[in-house]
């Protein structure tokens, strides 16, 4: 044997006093790689399927709705004179109906936006842009308006008169 061949020459593992053990030690890093891999899978598998789950299931987006102090029932009187104010950025206005039940209503008109003012005289919401006419309960009586006014949920509590979010449409 020349010194090329003993240098190609395949030197066995050295004994260990398990035969076996060689063998175990690689399947051992078979079976790892093989874990590894199917975790690795796994977590890539969730991240796609994730937002597809999200579109499939969308989470309810809540409003939250806060409790805003208005005016006093005594202030008001039914048709007469309405108290503005502002609800989360929003113009709005009450008012006492004929029944002397207080509604809240929004002023921003559900034609183009503009802000609709309330005229006791007329018992009505009037918008200046494009003549839009709303009842004191805020339905489209006249003009291009295609939706009443949304309406608050409004809370008495003594004299004092709250409102808490928006009624559903
Ligand atoms: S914006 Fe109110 S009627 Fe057009």
């Amino acid at each position: 044997m020349t010194e090329t061949d003993k240098q190609h020459e395949r030197v066995p593992p050295p004994e260990t006093g398990n035969p076996s053990l060689g063998e175990s030690t690689s399947l051992s890093r078979r079976r790892f790689l093989t874990y590894l891999l199917a975790i690795t899978g796994a977590i890539g598998a969730g991240g796609l399927a994730a937002p597809l789950i999200r579109y499939a299931y969308p989470v309810e987006k809540t409003q939250v709705a806060f409790r805003q102090e208005v005016g006093t029932l005594s202030a008001l009187e039914p048709l007469g004179e309405a108290i503005e104010f502002d609800y989360q950025s929003v113009p709005a206005a009450l008012i006492l109906l004929a029944d002397g039940k207080p509604i809240a209503l929004s002023r921003v008109c559900t034609h183009l936006g503009c802000i609709v003012g309330w005229e006791p005289d007329n018992d009505r919401f009037f918008c200046p842009c494009h003549a839009g006419v709303f009842s004191p309960e805020g339905e489209v009586l006249a003009g291009p308006p295609p939706r009443p006014l949304p309406q608050m949920n409004v809370i008495v509590e003594g004299d004092t008169v709250f409102v808490e979010g928006w009624m559903e449409a």
